[in-house]
């Protein structure tokens, strides 16, 4: 077992996500940093005494005090603020790069060995960012996103054929944006391939309704973004990571050259392991996801080229 994972921001889905990963006994410590007294102390109290009754002896703990990191096998960052209605994920990028430009320093300090998981928001700019003030191997960072929109899709899907949701494999790729790429290709129902069960307009619904799947949450909740879903897509990928599983699981990964891209964070499928990100897979696309794919990439430079000219990365 892993000795301690910690987790930065105790917000909705930084504490959602200790819960689960204590209740899953990932490592001897799960443990919370925050700014706000008393904050992180209080749930990572409150998390512990459920540990009888859900009968975990992982210690959960909780401090405003970065030097908590110390230790740590793997970091998820989730500190930032999250969308509000009519936000889109991009309006976040000047005050999350502050946060995660300082956040990400303390991670490089502190837990100079640990595997990243970074979740806030834009995700695959702020991967980028962290990557870069880290100066980590780019295996050891990995952004969570796909999951998250693959997981939506399956819903979606499950709702609109009745099939359990287990039974329903899918891929959703590219940026964890607008230009995000759900792949009706690699999507199938109990082993058919999707297009076989539900018709083109159908489908088209599907996928339009899981590239606005956060927003119908923010304009449902009116403050605040999802959370439930979110952390179990983290909780997900730790478990991969701590277990050294080797999944194949749709994450934000930096490319070199993969998909004929490179130096941008992008969800594609990839080896998920003890080191993080062992090797980003390449589906063979058919040329107009391949081409979205792209055009999905070129937005996530984009805005990799705002944070540039905002000063954060020089
Ligand atoms: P929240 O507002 O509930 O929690 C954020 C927490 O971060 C707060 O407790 C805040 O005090 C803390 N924080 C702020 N600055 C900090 C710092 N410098 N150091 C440590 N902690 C700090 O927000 P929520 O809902 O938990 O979302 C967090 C982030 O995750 C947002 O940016 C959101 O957009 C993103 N998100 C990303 C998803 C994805 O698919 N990648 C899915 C859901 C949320």
């Amino acid at each position: 077992m892993l000795a301690k994972i910690t987790v930065v921001g105790a917000g909705n889905v930084g504490a959602t996500l200790a819960q689960r990963l204590a209740e899953k006994q990932l490592a001897a410590e799960v443990s919370m940093v925050d700014i706000i007294p008393g904050l992180p102390e209080g749930k990572a109290l409150d998390m512990w005494e459920s540990g009888p009754i859900e009968g975990f002896d992982t210690k959960v703990s909780g401090s405003t005090d970065f030097s908590l990191l110390k230790g740590s096998d793997i970091v998820v960052v989730t500190s930032g603020v999250p969308r509000q209605p009519g936000q889109s994920r991009s309006d976040l990028l000047g005050v999350n790069a502050k946060i995660i430009k300082d956040v990400a320093g303390k991670v490089r300090d502190l837990a100079p060995n640990a595997v990243v998981v970074m979740v806030t928001n834009p995700l695959d700019v702020m991967a980028h960012l962290a990557l870069k003030t880290t100066g980590f191997p780019k295996g050891r960072l990995v952004g969570m996103a796909g999951i998250l929109d693959t997981a939506r899709y399956r819903t979606f899907i499950h709702e609109a054929t009745g099939v359990s949701m287990k039974d329903i494999t899918a891929f959703v790729l590219g940026g964890h944006g607008d230009s995000m790429v759900p792949l009706p290709s690699y999507t199938q129902v109990a082993g058919r391939p999707l297009a076989e069960v539900l018709t083109a307009d159908k489908v088209e619904a599907l996928v339009k309704r899981t590239r606005d799947g956060g927003a119908e949450i923010v304009k449902l909740l009116q403050k605040g973004s999802a959370y439930y879903a979110p952390s179990a897509a983290v909780a997900e990928m730790v478990d991969a990571i701590a277990k050294d599983r080797k999944r194949i699981l749709p994450c934000s990964a930096y490319l070199d050259g993969e998909y004929g891209m490179s130096g941008v964070y992008l969800g594609v499928p990839v080896v998920l392991g003890r080191a993080g990100v062992e090797r980003v897979v390449e589906l063979k696309l058919h040329p107009q996801e391949l081409e979205a794919l792209r055009r999905s990439g070129a937005e996530v430079a984009k805005d990799i080229e705002e944070l540039r000219r905002q000063g954060f990365e020089s």
